[in-house]
């Protein structure tokens, strides 16, 4: 997401310069923003935000005045295997964050946050007052980032907003998410594993409809303010996994019903209408035309994931199995 909200925003305010500090973990990948190697309004710092020492230079050395938190240990599945990594990132790395922002009197810090902090819910939809009740590894450590956060706004006043949002999808996502695993796998001609009864239900944002939201939330949210940022496009996986086998011409012989996900949350939904009524964003994306594009862009896009797919994944892949 942090490689698209990066092209995003240069294209928008053409004057504006981009620090990207960034650990490259086995997720990272500078192949998404080969494009921007030699503008001058786009500079790569390979940097780790649990090392504070080093973030703090980056920010003074280049006279940064916003943070965007991209930075995090994102997969539910690698977090039930290895949690640890996930409480450095996601809880140390955003008080770090945090403490540079108070300390160096910067102008905003966004915390891109998930809507798992909520748990899950059988009916009608999470707001931004409901209670956290997060419930995988990934989830608790994302829930206690943001706590931080609304506690450095509380206490010290450092300006700082919470998003959260649902499930992203489009174009150069890591192939360990539902969607580029599915469509990956097809591509390959291997089968698709769903997880459980497949009656988990997820809400899905096009990735151009979630930097809008967080270009609106960066120039115009107050700070200590909190947003969900949601699309209404809710749908179980096996419905999500038959369109993509119509998509691509497939039949269902291609699902291999595999063991549930331990702590599997159900369903999640959010209401975004805060966002919607206070900033004046909301999703335009319609789901089935954003998943046909995305399609397209695996299919295209051969030498991107087969890389990947190639490389550290493995060793994950056949791990989680081995280990559930
Ligand atoms: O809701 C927002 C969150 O969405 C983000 O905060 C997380 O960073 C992101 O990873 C995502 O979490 P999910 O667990 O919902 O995403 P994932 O793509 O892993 O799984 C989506 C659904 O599909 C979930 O119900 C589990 C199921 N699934 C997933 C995989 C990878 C399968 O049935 N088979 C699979 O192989």
């Amino acid at each position: 997401m942090g490689s698209h909200f990066i092209k995003y925003i240069l294209e928008k305010y053409p004057d504006y310069f981009v620090v990207n500090f960034d650990k490259l973990t086995y997720a990272g990948n500078q192949d998404n923003l080969r494009e921007l190697e030699n503008d001058s309004r786009y500079k790569f710092v390979k940097g780790d935000i649990c090392d504070i020492h080093a973030l703090e230079n980056a920010v003074k050395e280049n006279s940064v005045d916003v943070i965007i938190n991209y930075a995090a240990e994102t997969h539910v599945d690698r977090s039930i295997m290895d949690p640890d990594v996930f409480l450095r990132t996601d809880v140390l790395g955003t008080f770090n964050l945090l403490e540079v922002t108070k300390k160096l009197g910067l102008k905003k810090m966004v915390q891109i946050s998930t809507d798992e902090v909520y748990g899950s819910i059988e009916e009608g939809s999470f707001t931004e007052d409901s209670p956290f009740a997060p419930n995988s590894p990934y989830a608790a450590s994302k829930a206690g980032g943001d706590h931080l956060c609304r506690s450095y706004w509380v206490t010290y006043q450092t300006p700082v907003v919470v998003t959260h949002s649902c499930n992203f999808y489009g174009a150069n996502q890591y192939p360990e998410k539902l969607l580029p695993l599915f469509i990956t796998n097809l591509l390959e001609g291997k089968k698709v594993p769903v997880y459980g009864d497949g009656k988990n239900v997820r809400e899905w944002i096009y990735t151009g409809d979630h930097c809008a939201a967080i270009d609106a939330v960066l120039h115009k949210a107050e700070p200590g303010e909190v947003y969900n940022i949601g699309s209404g496009d809710e749908i179980s996986n096996i419905e999500i996994t038959k369109i993509i086998l119509s998509e691509m011409g497939l039949g269902e012989e291609m699902i291999e019903w595999v063991k549930d996900r331990p702590g599997h949350d159900r369903r999640y939904s959010i209401d975004h209408s805060k966002i919607t009524k206070d900033l004046g964003w909301k999703p335009v994306k319609n789901f089935k035309d954003g998943l046909k594009e995305t399609i397209v862009w695996y299919r295209d896009n051969e030498w991107w994931w087969k890389k990947i797919k190639n490389g550290e994944y493995l060793d994950y892949y056949n791990k989680q199995y081995k280990e559930r």
